[in-house]
């Protein structure tokens, strides 16, 4: 006989948080933090760029606010993203007696907000996390949503958690320090939004070229909330990554391709302006997507100052492209617009298999183009 016990584990834990955006708001979290406590002790993380830059003086800050709080800083780089670095953060954690009551606040760009997510996760089984993002791309994207990871020899971000944050400070001013590189790799992911989810905010992102990347305070504010909602929106509505939220991914199947090629030389956001064009490509190949919308998609990219082009061979390319986490059964899968501001699903799935052999001519047209 068999027995059959059931362990249920419906109940909806509340995950959610909130996303303060504001110029000048990283001197205001200790104060906030006063107010609305997140543990007896906090250990700020950071990397070597930021800790004299930032993390020194928001220390300060904490002490002037009589908050028990400490500094670690990790080098700066993807490099960092490991598990050893994992195993050192957790050896300082111990050492500045933090304990499960508690946080942790990442003060940096998507490495310090990945690495510093997945140790609060495990540490004592799970500690709280705050983000306060310094790169465009950590105040855009990687710090909404709680993914959390480290890479391994094997590939980026094989190892994490689902790890939700108990708030995001974003405070723009951050990126006055930015190197221009960084800044306008972080681009990327905006214009992403707009063809993925608002052609509003395309258009806007079309009228708005120069502003933009001159850090003018109204559009650069406007850029980073539209670009919170429209994330929050999708992970709203798919928090597991289990169908919609795979349209953040358009341009990401061949742009994690791309970084492993190029020994994570290219910055991600160069990666995924290839990869729009890629996917763009193929999307219109397969009769999902217009000619003209995807030729407005690449003006819009190299407007930015963008790459479109990237040099590789079209086999070591296709053999990378399965290191994907979105492969499903040995199947390459990706994600496609329909037209600006929306993506297309077959039979109400997002990710859409392409064969190797239409991959191939698709990608042998594109570099003849
Ligand atoms: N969790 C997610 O949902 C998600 C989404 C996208 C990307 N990511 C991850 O994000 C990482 C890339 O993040 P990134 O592009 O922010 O890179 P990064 O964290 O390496 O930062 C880039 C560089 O800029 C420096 N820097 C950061 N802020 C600065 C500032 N305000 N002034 C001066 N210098 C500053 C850093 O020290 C670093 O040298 C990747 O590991 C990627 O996998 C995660």
């Amino acid at each position: 006989m068999i027995e059959n016990i059931r362990l249920n584990l419906q109940r909806v834990i509340d995950e959610s948080y909130d996303i303060l955006i504001g110029y000048g708001l990283l001197e205001n979290i200790p104060l906030d933090l006063k107010r609305n406590p997140l543990g007896n002790k906090y250990a700020i993380i950071t990397d070597s760029n930021l800790k004299d830059l930032y993390g020194e003086k928001l220390l300060e800050r904490f002490r002037e606010e009589n908050l028990n709080a400490c500094l670690i800083d990790v080098p700066a780089g993807e490099e960092s993203k490991s598990l050893d670095t994992v195993g050192y953060l957790v050896g300082k954690l111990l050492e500045n007696n933090l304990d499960r009551k508690s946080a942790v606040i990442a003060l940096g760009g998507g490495v310090v907000g990945d690495l510093s997510g997945f140790t609060a996760s495990i540490f004592m089984r799970g500690i709280p996390y705050i983000q306060v993002p310094t790169t465009l791309l950590a105040q855009v994207d990687s710090s909404i949503g709680g993914k959390t990871a480290v890479d391994t020899i094997e590939g980026k971000n094989l190892i994490g958690a689902f790890y939700q944050p108990k708030k995001v400070y974003i405070d723009p001013s951050l990126l006055k320090t930015l190197p221009k590189r960084e800044f306008i790799s972080g681009l990327a992911e905006v214009i992403k939004y707009g063809v993925i989810y608002d052609r509003k905010f395309f258009e806007y992102l079309e009228k708005n070229i120069n502003e933009i990347k001159r850090l003018n305070e109204e559009k650069l504010l406007h850029i980073i909330r539209t670009s919170c909602i429209i994330k929050k929106s999708v992970v709203e509505e798919d928090p597991r990554d289990e169908n919609k939220r795979a349209i953040l991914n358009y341009g990401h199947t061949p742009a994690h391709a791309l970084e492993r090629l190029s020994g994570y030389k290219c910055l991600h956001g160069e990666a995924v302006s290839v990869g729009m064009r890629i996917s763009g490509w193929i999307a219109v190949r397969k009769g999902f997507w217009s000619l003209d919308e995807w030729e407005r998609q690449n003006r819009l990219i190299k407007s930015f100052g963008l790459p479109l082009e990237m040099d590789f061979e079209i086999e070591e390319f296709i053999k990378a492209l399965y290191y994907d986490k979105k492969v499903e059964g040995g199947t390459l899968m990706f994600v496609f617009p329909k037209c600006i501001g929306e993506m297309a699903s077959i039979n109400g799935k997002y990710k859409i298999p392409v064969s190797e052999k239409e991959l191939r001519i698709f990608l042998r047209e594109l570099a003849n183009n």
